[in-house]
C-alpha cells in the first residue's frame, strides 16, 4: 500500500509539461486493431496504469506491442486473433469497452466482459448498445457480467443519443468507420478527444467527418491501414497544474497544452481572480492573493469539465466568499467533499450541488483519494494546506497522472510516495 506523503504550505513555481491526453489514448489504443497494420503513436502517458491495463488488453488478443520510448508505442495488430476480453483486465479500467466497438468493426464480434472505473454513481452503457444495435448487431448483456455482441454485416444509419456520452460516441465511432454506408450520430459528445479520435481514425484510412459538433458523420470503409500518430495534451492534467498554481499563490508556466481546450477552466480561474497568459503551447497561471468566489456547473464540452470539478472545490474552498458548484454529469462526484472537510473546508453537499463557504486556511490531514479526480484534489489541497497531508488510495491517483511527485516536486513542492506495509508505517521508496 502507498501513500503520498505532502508538507505543503510551499508556492509552486516554475515549469512542467503536460503528458498525452489518458482520454484520448484510452480510445486510440483499442482503434488500431481496426487495421491489419503496424501504428506507432506517441505521446502517451505510458507510466499511468489504466494505459498498463489498456495494454495488457491487446496484447491478450494477440497484438505485439512494444515501448519504442518513454511516451511512443509500437502496434503491430496482423496477428490479433481473439474478440473477447476477460473481466481478469477490463475490471481494471473503464475504457476497456472501446474494445467492444474496436473488435466488432475488425471481426463483426466481440465478447468483452463488463468494464470497472471510478465510481461517481451508475455508468450505465445503455447508449453504446443502443448504437450497435442500431448498426445492425445482436447485443447480450444478459449476465451483466459480459457484453456479446455479433454482426455479419453492419450498416450505416442515423444514431440520436439520448444523453451526451463521450464513451458512447467513441464506441459507436469505432465500429461505423467498417459499417456499409454512412452512420451519422446525433447529439454527439465533442470533447478535444473525441475530436482527436476522429483524426486518429481519419489517419488509418476512415472518413469520419464533424467531429467536435453536434452531428458526426461516418462513411463505412473497407479497409484501413497503419499510421504514425500523436496524441493530444491532456486537458485534465493540465487543468489540475493551472488549479494547483492558483490554490498554492503561485507562479507556474504550464507546457505542452492546446490552450483552446483549457477555455472553461481559464475562464473560471480568471473569475476567482487568477492572470492566466496564453501562449502557442503553454499558459502561464499566476495568483498572488487569497482568490474570489465563483459558482460552476458542469456541462459537457465546452463546459466546464466534471473532471476538474474536485480540483477547483479545493480551491473555492480558500475564496474569499460562498460558492456554489453543481454537478450535472455523474451523480455521485461529492465524496471527496468528506475528506476536503476533514482539512477544514466548510462545504455542504445537497444533491447534486455543493455549496462551499470559504476559509483562509485549509490544515494538513490524512485523507483519502476517493476517485482519480479525487485524489488529484486531495493533492492540492496537501499543497496549498499547512502542515503534512498524507493521501492513502493513491492507486486511483496513479490510474491518470504520470510521475506526480517529479512534477510537483520540480514545481517546489515537498511531496513524496511512501510504501506503508500495514498501511500505516510509512517506508521511504
Ligand atoms: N450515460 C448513460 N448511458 C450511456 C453512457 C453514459 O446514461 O450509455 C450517462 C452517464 O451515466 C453520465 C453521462 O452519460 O451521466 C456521461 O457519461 P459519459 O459516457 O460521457 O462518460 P464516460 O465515457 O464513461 C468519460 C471519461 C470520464 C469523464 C466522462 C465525462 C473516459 C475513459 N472517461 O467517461 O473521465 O468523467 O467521460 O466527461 O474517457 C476521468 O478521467 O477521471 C473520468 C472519470
Amino acid at each position: 500500500m502507498e501513500k503520498f506523503v505532502i508538507n505543503g504550505g510551499r508556492r509552486l513555481t516554475g515549469e512542467v509539461a503536460v503528458s498525452g491526453a489518458k482520454n484520448a489514448a484510452l480510445a486510440i489504443i483499442p482503434a488500431t486493431v481496426l487495421s491489419q497494420d503496424i501504428c506507432v503513436i506517441e505521446n502517451l502517458p505510458t507510466s499511468i496504469s489504466d494505459i498498463s491495463y489498456i495494454i495488457k488488453a491487446l496484447e491478450y488478443i494477440g497484438a505485439d506491442v512494444k515501448l519504442i520510448n518513454s511516451s511512443t508505442l509500437y502496434i503491430d495488430a496482423r496477428r490479433v486473433n481473439l474478440y473477447t476480453i476477460p473481466d481478469s483486465i477490463t475490471t481494471h479500467l473503464r475504457a476497456s469497452y472501446y474494445f467492444i466497438g474496436a473488435l466488432l468493426g475488425r471481426f463483426g464480434r466481440a465478447n468483452v466482459a463488463m468494464p470497472g472505473g471510478c465510481y461517481l454513481g451508475p455508468r450505465p452503457i445503455d447508449q453504446h448498445i443502443k448504437g450497435f444495435e442500431l448498426l445492425g448487431a445482436k447485443v447480450s448483456a444478459e449476465d451483466k457480467a459480459t457484453v456479446d455482441v455479433r454482426c455479419d454485416k453492419m450498416r450505416g444509419t442515423g444514431i440520436y443519443l439520448d444523453v451526451v456520452s463521450v464513451g458512447a460516441t467513441a464506441n459507436i465511432m469505432l465500429a461505423a468507420v467498417r459499417a456499409q454506408g454512412t452512420t451519422v450520430i446525433e447529439q454527439a459528445a465533442k470533447e478535444p478527444h473525441i475530436v482527436d479520435l476522429a483524426n486518429f481514425l481519419n489517419s488509418m484510412g476512415a472518413d469520419v467527418r464533424g467531429a467536435g459538433t453536434d452531428v458526426i458523420k461516418i462513411r463505412g470503409v473497407e479497409h484501413m491501414h497503419g499510421c504514425n500518430y500523436s496524441i493530444i495534451p491532456d486537458q485534465i492534467e493540465a487543468g489540475t497544474f493551472m488549479v494547483a498554481a492558483a490554490a498554492t499563490r503561485g507562479d507556474v508556466l504550464i507546457k505542452n497544452v492546446i490552450p483552446k481546450h483549457l477555455e472553461p477552466i481559464t475562464a473560471k480561474l480568471v473569475e476567482c481572480g487568477a492572470a492566466v497568459d496564453e501562449n502557442d503551447d503553454s499558459v502561464r497561471v499566476r495568483l498572488d492573493r487569497r482568490p474570489g468566489k465563483c459558482n460552476i456547473k458542469t456541462m459537457p464540452h465546452p463546459g466546464f469539465p466534471t473532471d476538474m470539478q474536485p480540483q477547483m472545490a479545493v480551491l473555492l474552498s480558500l475564496a474569499d466568499g460562498q460558492s456554489v458548484i453543481s454537478e450535472s454529469i455523474w451523480t455521485n462526484r461529492f465524496r471527496y467533499t468528506e475528506q476536503l472537510m476533514r482539512m477544514g473546508a466548510d462545504i455542504t453537499v445537497e444533491g447534486r450541488t455543493a455549496i462551499i463557504n470559504g476559509i483562509e486556511q485549509l490544515k494538513g490531514a490524512s485523507v483519502r483519494a476517493d476517485d482519480l479526480r479525487a485524489g488529484a484534489a486531495m493533492i492540492i489541497a496537501g499543497l496549498a494546506a499547512t502542515g503534512k497531508t498524507e493521501i492513502s488510495d493513491i492507486l486511483h491517483i496513479d490510474r491518470g497522472y504520470e510521475d506526480v511527485v517529479g512534477k510537483f516536486g520540480e514545481l517546489g513542492a515537498d511531496i513524496r510516495r511512501l510504501y506503508c506495509p500495514d498501511g500505516s508505517a510509512a517506508k521511504a521508496l
